[in-house]
């Protein structure tokens, strides 16, 4: 299996909070069958203000010291951003760093309890430079819960969606869990992943999501979530998409000031 979302760098966000750390959550991904793992610290304004250098300089570092310690687990480049207006703007100066650094899948963030106005424009302009936003874990989002067509506009105009292992086997609530398995099974779910932070509860492990999701969408697609669509998103290669079962018009339009200018 290929993880596209960690903080297994250590001491850069609110992840691994040293190396020995970073080291354990290692030895447990390549024994729960993880082979690849991109870290992903939090990138916010004023907060974790993680450049696309330092994280690289740190992505090299660890997978050094995984090799030293003979630990088979392949860690690539990448950053969890948070939705700011100015993401199309640093992405067009070069300042983000796309997953595995292959120019292609920038994994976003949303504030916890909204999906705000500028979402849709965001999206819109990172895609214009060639960029698809991956929205992680939206199942954990109060307003996607709610509204799942304000996430499915958003994928019917070319986002894709990564939920969270422990949304899937109850660790993040049994709210997550209710929509997390109805994005599922809505066909508009295209990643699972860890977001791992530590070890015991949020460890990196996937083992026990996949079963879950064999059981709700079926072994082939549960391989396309955990190993597919991740093997081609750090590739940079095209993703293939469904059709959205169960679609339900949005209540309120993000896209809605900006619809004549969206693609057909
Ligand atoms: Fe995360």
């Amino acid at each position: 299996m290929i993880d596209i979302h960690s903080h297994i760098l250590p001491g850069i966000d609110d992840g691994a909070s040293s190396l020995e750390e970073s080291l354990a959550m290692a030895r447990i991904a390549v024994d729960d069958g993880i082979r690849v793992m991109v870290a992903t610290p939090h990138v916010i304004t004023g907060l974790y203000p993680n450049t696309r250098e330092a994280i690289l300089t740190a992505t090299e570092k660890l997978q050094r010291v995984l090799r030293e310690n003979d630990v088979s687990l392949s860690i690539l480049p990448g950053a969890e951003y948070h939705l700011e207006p100015d993401l199309p703007k640093w992405m067009a100066r070069g300042e983000l760093l796309t997953v595995n650094d292959a120019g292609r899948y920038l994994l976003v963030e949303l504030p916890a309890a909204l999906v705000p106005e500028y979402t849709g424009k965001v999206f819109y302009e990172l895609q214009l430079q060639g960029v698809t936003p991956i929205i992680a874990h939206p199942e954990r989002n109060i307003d996607f819960a709610r509204e799942p067509g304000l996430l499915h506009e958003l994928v019917s105009h070319g986002a894709l969606v990564q939920i969270t292992a422990g949304s899937l086997t109850g660790l993040m609530g049994s709210e997550a869990v209710a929509t997390a398995r109805t994005f599922l099974k809505q066909g508009c779910v295209h990643f699972i992943a860890s977001d791992a932070h530590a070890t015991g509860d949020r460890a990196p492990v996937l083992s026990d999501a996949a079963k879950e999701a064999v059981q709700l969408a079926g072994e082939e697609e549960a391989q396309n979530l955990l190993t597919g669509n991740p093997d081609r998103a750090i590739k940079g290669e095209r993703i293939q998409t469904g059709e959205i079962k169960d679609l339900r018009p949005a209540g309120r339009g993000i896209f809605s000031f900006f619809r004549k200018y969206l693609p057909r």
